[in-house]
């Protein structure tokens, strides 16, 4: 492989665009391309686009887009040298010893140094647990808490017996760097000098990110001392609120069924999964964020949280809600008798009670409005209360449609007449609504659709009937177009065509600079052809006709301002030139 380039292109010759993305987004195929909710902004509406014939997705809702390895960036927030790198990897294309600048260099080895460093102690954890003698107490553990064999080597469960130096022995043995040992946060470093372990005497939980690498571990000691768990603190690879544990395992499930339980616990997750219950994940005692709730819903239409009932975790369920309103997922809560958690629930009461608890759960925004209006305040204090609360929320709703839903539930919840409730909203939205990112992206979906039809047509027969460039390239199309950035397009077109000749669309994207002409490039590329193979000549007299048209007004306007001959010498040579003209 002697360049980046071509390794690039061979990448993009071994993957499918449809096929990766459908392994992070629920994707339905419509028509020629796949629809999906987009990753990347909050909506209810799929507007998330994967074409398999250009092996490009775009969104037409928040405008991202581009190829597998735009989808890469994007997703797992990586650059772009670490995105071809992982795509290489995973299409077993050779890279050349790659240009990268030396910050980037090292940051890519450091990070790909502590999940290998991570990847060994998990084997390590994994082997005392399942092969050695020292790690019987971590198996009766597991065994009192019945998780199976399977389960154990599924989510690679390990033990580290209570040692100072367990760890650091075996990583010495394997002539591993304790310095980045320490950095992934598995051991410490004594002030000193020398290191010792930080997980001593714990049964181990590694966790893992969508790529299938261990970002790090929590360990929870076998008995009642404190604290009853540790976990990895911040490091370059693992940030606390960013993970799911057991995602990496359940979106598959999560996919095919539409739904995400999300508990609390790494126990709660392993004790439903070895009910054979595989749609969950973990917050790992966190609060619900924004990336959790992002990470769950390129797969889930809908997230179920349970939380314990007491009032901490109803407390945290209903932080939850606005996450969930502005993603636009929707949400439902399932509440948990008292004293129990999913593992205890499940394990005393079965799947089955499980399932028919699951299947009471009630959405989010009611529980949020029940437990409000069940506070003991006069019921007028009441309900004013809850509105200063509610509005803000519904006001920044990105849907229209969503936020007349929710209307609708807290007219019904508070008995007051919805009209009144949209008037109180409307005053709340013309008094506060700042520059909230939601509102640049309807400035830009309105500006979008405001268009003239002028560009939006040629832009799609330049696309798709590349056979009319020609003709295209020789129109005076400046004078039809409207929008800059579509002017812009034809005029970069024009300038690879003086050059090089007719291209083909695809391979002009790349040499747009503007991101919003790739933007408005790809939106175009999945637009379908607005005229068939035959009537694009046709089209195309109409759009020199109009050009013609416009020349012959502004002459006359000119000859008249002037009222010279050569005005009227122009206006002749037009008219000649269009009666003598030959398709
Ligand atoms: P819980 O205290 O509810 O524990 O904390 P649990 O999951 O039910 O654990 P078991 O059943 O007693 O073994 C919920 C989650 O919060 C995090 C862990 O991720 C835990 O699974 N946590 C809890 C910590 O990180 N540290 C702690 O000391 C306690
Ligand atoms: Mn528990």
């Amino acid at each position: 492989m002697e360049s980046f380039q071509s390794a690039k292109e061979e990448v993009k010759r071994a993957a499918d665009i449809v096929e990766l993305i459908g392994q992070y987004v629920q994707i339905k195929k419509a028509g020629q391309n796949y629809m999906g909710l987009c990753p990347f902004h909050s909506e209810k509406d799929p507007s998330f686009t994967v074409s398999p014939s250009k092996q490009m997705f775009h969104c037409f809702g928040c405008k991202r887009g581009g190829d597998i390895f735009a989808f890469w960036m994007e997703y797992h927030k990586v650059t772009f040298p670490q995105a071809l790198k992982d795509l290489a990897d995973r299409y077993q294309v050779t890279l050349p010893e790659k240009p990268m600048t030396p910050f980037e260099k090292e940051k890519m080895e450091l990070k790909a140094s502590l999940f290998e460093v991570n990847r060994v102690a998990a084997e390590y954890f994994h082997g005392i647990l399942t092969k050695s003698e020292k790690g019987r107490s971590g198996r009766d553990y597991f065994t009192r808490r019945s998780i199976p064999k399977e389960v154990i080597r599924e989510f690679c469960l390990g033990y580290v017996p209570d040692e100072w130096d367990g760890l650091i022995r075996y990583l010495s043995g394997k002539k591993m760097n304790l310095d980045q040992a320490a950095q992934s946060g598995l051991v410490i470093r004594k002030k000193t000098g020398g290191y010792y372990d930080r997980f001593r005497g714990r049964v181990i939980f590694p966790i893992f990110n969508m790529r299938q690498q261990i970002v790090g571990f929590g360990g929870r000691i076998l008995d009642d001392s404190l604290p009853k768990y540790i976990n990895t603190p911040e490091t370059p690879i693992f940030h606390k609120g960013e993970f799911l544990y057991g995602l990496h395992a359940s979106h598959k499930s999560i996919r095919d069924n539409g739904r995400a339980v999300i508990v609390e616990g790494y126990m709660d997750v392993l004790a439903l999964r070895r009910c054979g219950f595989q749609e969950v994940a973990g917050t790992l005692g966190t609060a619900l964020t924004r990336e959790h709730i992002r990470s769950v819903k390129g797969y889930a239409g809908e997230a179920v949280v349970v939380f314990d009932s007491d009032s901490a975790g109803k407390a945290a369920a209903i932080k939850s809600l606005t996450s969930f309103m502005n993603e636009g997922l929707s949400s439902k809560v399932m509440v948990l008798p008292e004293g129990d958690d999913p593992d205890s629930y499940v394990s005393k009461n079965g799947l089955r009670g499980f399932l028919s608890l699951l299947e009471d759960a009630v959405p989010m925004f009611d529980y949020y409005l029940d437990s409000k209006l069940a506070q003991k305040e006069d019921a007028v204090e009441r309900q004013v209360n809850l509105l200063k609360e509610v509005l803000p929320v519904l006001a920044r709703l990105d849907q229209v449609s969503q936020q007349s839903l929710y209307l609708r539930r807290l007219s019904e919840k508070l008995g007051i007449p919805e009209s009144i409730i949209r008037t109180e909203l409307q005053n709340w939205q013309k008094h506060h609504m700042g520059e909230t990112p939601e509102d640049g992206l309807r400035e830009r979906l309105s500006a979008s659709r405001a268009k003239k039809v002028d560009d939006l047509y040629l832009l799609n027969v330049l696309i798709h009937h590349p056979q009319a460039m020609n003709r295209l390239m020789s129109l005076d199309y400046r004078l039809i177009l409207s929008d800059p950035v579509v002017v812009g397009i034809f005029d970069a077109i024009h300038e690879i065509y003086e050059k090089e000749g007719a291209t083909m669309p695809s391979d002009i994207l790349e040499s747009l600079k503007d991101e919003q002409a790739r933007e408005q490039f790809r939106e175009a590329m999945l637009t379908p052809p607005i005229f068939a193979d035959e009537g694009v000549e046709q089209a195309l007299n109409g759009f020199e006709e109009k050009i013609h048209g416009i020349k012959m007004t502004e002459s006359k306007k000119k000859a008249a301002q002037q009222g010279d001959l050569e005005g009227l010498n122009r206006i002749l040579e037009l008219k000649r030139e269009r009666e003598g003209r030959v398709i």
